[in-house]
């Protein structure tokens, strides 16, 4: 098996580096519209067969050294009680958010294997499928992330409603983020023995909060979770964006990766987290837009700040747009791989 990702993943030395992608499998690969021209979003993540190949399409196409199963963090929101939609074009859609006491209160407990089985299931199958090709990973929201799209109702600019619910009503805030880490981790604890190989939290919001705030009223939740998969056997990745300052304390949550941004240089990011930890990243997803010498020089000067140390794993700082020109994935990947070639 190619064994690079997880090598890295544990800080131990790799042929070359590991690359793959955040939001790998998506509307910028031809491949990947065609399966959606007769599926909605959510009818892909919970009809396994579909899941399983947009997962693989990815591998297939380049030489990325990891898959991710194709699901959404949104999806435990279904049943905890939030109708969960995707508009065309304007993002998730929820509409009935949480605003009130009341409406924690009468969130449902989620059964992982009952409520999102079909997500374990897609596990095992793309195992199977790939035939230890390339490790897979597999994902969840963090509960910042996921109680600001409960709370707003779906993607928003400045946080207002999940802010005043945190301000306005600690309890409540602190229970319904309770709640959200006991899913999480149930939920991540059954996709690593449904096959698992890795799993990354996102925290994709994570930077509206301020650096007490987050101490606060987010990383004691994050922190539950990577407590409640320490003995579950694979790294764990800890991914969040416009959190520089943050880094220190996302580093100390108990994860084994800490994801990088492009809002910084790899090498202080990496002294931020803290050299015994392995990061990913951190080229902006926009780069790959840019014509290839552009490309080649950003890539090249990401390798050069990881020097050579091992625990870096390639990828972007943040997921692929879906206007994304396919080649450039394929030119980053193989650049990365030939740049960072060691002998032996
Ligand atoms: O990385 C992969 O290839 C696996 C698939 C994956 C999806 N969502 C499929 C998806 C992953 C890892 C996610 C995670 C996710 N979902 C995050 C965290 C990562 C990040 O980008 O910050 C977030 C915030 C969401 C919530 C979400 N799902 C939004 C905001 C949207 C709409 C985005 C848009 O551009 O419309 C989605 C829908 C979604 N989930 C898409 C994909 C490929 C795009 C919709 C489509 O295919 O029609």
């Amino acid at each position: 098996m190619n064994d690079r990702f997880l090598r890295a993943c544990r800080r131990e030395p790799v042929d070359c580096t590991p690359v793959w992608f955040m939001r790998q499998a998506g509307r910028y690969l031809p491949e990947y519209q065609e399966v959606r021209t007769g599926h909605g979003i959510l009818e892909v993540c919970k009809t396994p067969g579909l899941a399983v190949e947009v997962t693989l399409q990815p591998v297939r196409r380049f030489e990325v050294d990891a898959a991710i199963i194709f699901a959404d963090i949104l999806l435990p929101l279904e049943p905890m009680g939030l109708s969960l939609e995707f508009a065309a074009g304007e993002g998730p859609v929820i509409a009935n958010p949480i605003r009130t006491a009341a409406d924690v209160a009468a969130l449902k407990p989620v059964r992982p294997q009952d409520d999102l089985g079909f997500v374990l299931e897609s596990i095992g199958q793309a195992r199977s499928a790939l035939a230890g090709q390339v490790p897979l990973i597999g994902f969840a929201g963090a509960p910042f992330t996921l109680a600001s799209y409960a709370i707003e109702g779906g993607s928003s600019r400045n946080y207002v409603e999940t802010k005043r619910l945190m301000y306005g009503d600690p309890e409540t805030w602190h229970s319904l983020m309770g709640r959200l880490a006991d899913t999480v981790a149930a939920f991540l604890a059954a996709q690593v023995a449904a096959g698992a190989q890795a799993v990354q939290l996102f925290d994709s919001w994570v930077g509206a909060l301020s650096p007490d705030d987050y101490a606060e009223y987010a990383y004691p939740y994050t922190q539950r979770i990577f407590a409640a998969l320490a003995d579950c056997g694979v790294p764990r990745i800890h991914f969040g964006t416009g959190a520089t300052t943050l880094l220190p304390l996302m580093a100390n949550a108990g994860c084994d990766v800490v994801g990088l941004d492009w809002r910084v240089h790899l090498d202080e990011g990496w002294t931020h987290a803290g050299h015994d930890k392995a990061v990913q990243g951190n080229l902006d997803p926009v780069v790959l837009f840019a014509p290839d010498h552009e490309i080649e020089r950003r890539v090249l000067d990401i390798v050069k700040r990881a020097d050579g140390r091992p625990g870096h794993i390639f990828n972007l700082g943040h997921g692929i747009l879906p206007a994304t020109p396919p080649e450039a994935v394929g030119f980053v990947t193989d650049l990365v791989h030939r740049a960072t070639r060691r002998d032996g």
